[in-house]
């Protein structure tokens, strides 16, 4: 027998108990996975769900009394706004909270293009030092450009941490003024940033206007030379046509924390390419910052469930109805 007192969430995040027994005070908590949410959705107020769970309109359809899609994580592609919109749905997601994280991990990923970090220690691990020569020189990032795709929370910390390394930098967004403070990285138009850039980073949200955004055309504008490091969403690169820039050496390599599908099929090209180092997702994959995440997007989810303005919420148009117990 269901509580009706409390608010039905569907729970597709593993949460360790403390978090767990938070939520279960005010809330019925009903575990799923994306092939059986739609089983258990129909009474459900709530959904908190990792980023990337796919939330499509069928499965709204099953869902008529959904108020809040909760996400763990800052990335909110999984929805259609405009039909949360329609359907007074908040969406909520966790920005800020993992904002150094990502920009840790994308410094790392350039320094390991710079100086072929997992080039070197597989010729270790392989027993090879000693017997053939060490793998190539690498290259200095100081003086080097840094052109980055997106100049929102992540991109300006990558900013910022590149400038102690002494690297010139610039952006490509849909606003040209990089605000107070950021004299010193120019607004570029895509193709002159690519043509400029030795590492071309990319940060931008994922939306139909960013879908493969850097695809054929672009590759053919960048440098022989440069790198493209991607921790954002997969999609934002047509692959096929990085793999092909890369196969071909059109490019020097990429460093990728996100792909167009993720896990990747066991035969994706792009998994034998010398030039492409891949992470499996791992942005925001630090204890301090994963904790963090999981605060925010239960605080958030706790909120609309209570009728509350929820600390961070991407459709602040769809709360007025959210906000009501249906
Ligand atoms: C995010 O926060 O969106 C991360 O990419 C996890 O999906």
């Amino acid at each position: 027998m269901r509580d009706v007192e409390k608010p039905l969430v569907c729970l597709a995040v593993a949460l360790p108990d403390d978090a767990l027994a938070g939520l279960a005070d005010a809330c019925e908590l009903r575990p799923v996975a994306a092939d059986t949410i739609a089983s258990h959705i129909a009474e459900a107020e709530g959904l908190l769900c990792p980023a990337p769970f796919p939330v499509p309109a069928a499965l709204l359809d099953l869902a008529p009394r959904l108020r809040v899609v909760s996400n763990f994580g800052v990335g909110f592609n999984n929805v259609d706004l405009a039909e949360m919109n329609r359907r007074g749905i908040a969406v909520c997601n966790t920005p800020g909270v993992l904002t150094d994280a990502v920009a840790d991990l994308t410094v790392g990923m350039i320094v390991a293009a710079s100086r072929g970090l997992v080039a070197n220690a597989n010729y270790v691990r392989e027993r090879r030092w000693g017997r053939e020569p060490v793998p190539g020189l690498g290259w200095d990032l100081r003086g080097k450009t840094l052109g980055l795709i997106g100049f929102g929370r992540i991109g300006k910390a990558v900013a910022h941490r590149a400038r102690a390394f002494g690297m010139n930098t610039c952006f490509f967004d849909l606003f040209d003024s990089p605000g107070a403070g950021w004299d010193d990285c120019v607004y570029q138009a895509l193709d002159a940033l690519l043509r400029e850039a030795d590492v071309v980073s990319v940060h931008t949200n994922l939306t139909p206007e960013t879908f493969h955004l850097l695809g054929e055309r672009e590759f053919a504008q960048m440098k022989p030379s440069a790198w493209v490091i991607n921790t954002s969403r997969g999609p934002v690169i047509d692959q096929a046509a990085l793999t092909n820039a890369l196969r071909e050496r059109r490019i020097a390599g990429a460093v990728l924390d996100v792909l167009e599908t993720e896990p990747p099929p066991a035969d994706d090209p792009i998994l034998t390419l010398e030039n492409a180092v891949i992470l499996p997702h791992i942005g925001s994959a630090t204890v301090e910052t994963r904790a963090a995440m999981l605060d925010l997007s239960i605080r958030n989810l706790k909120a609309v469930l209570a009728g509350e303005p929820p600390p961070e919420c991407v459709n602040p148009e769809a709360l007025p109805r959210a906000l009501q117990r249906r």
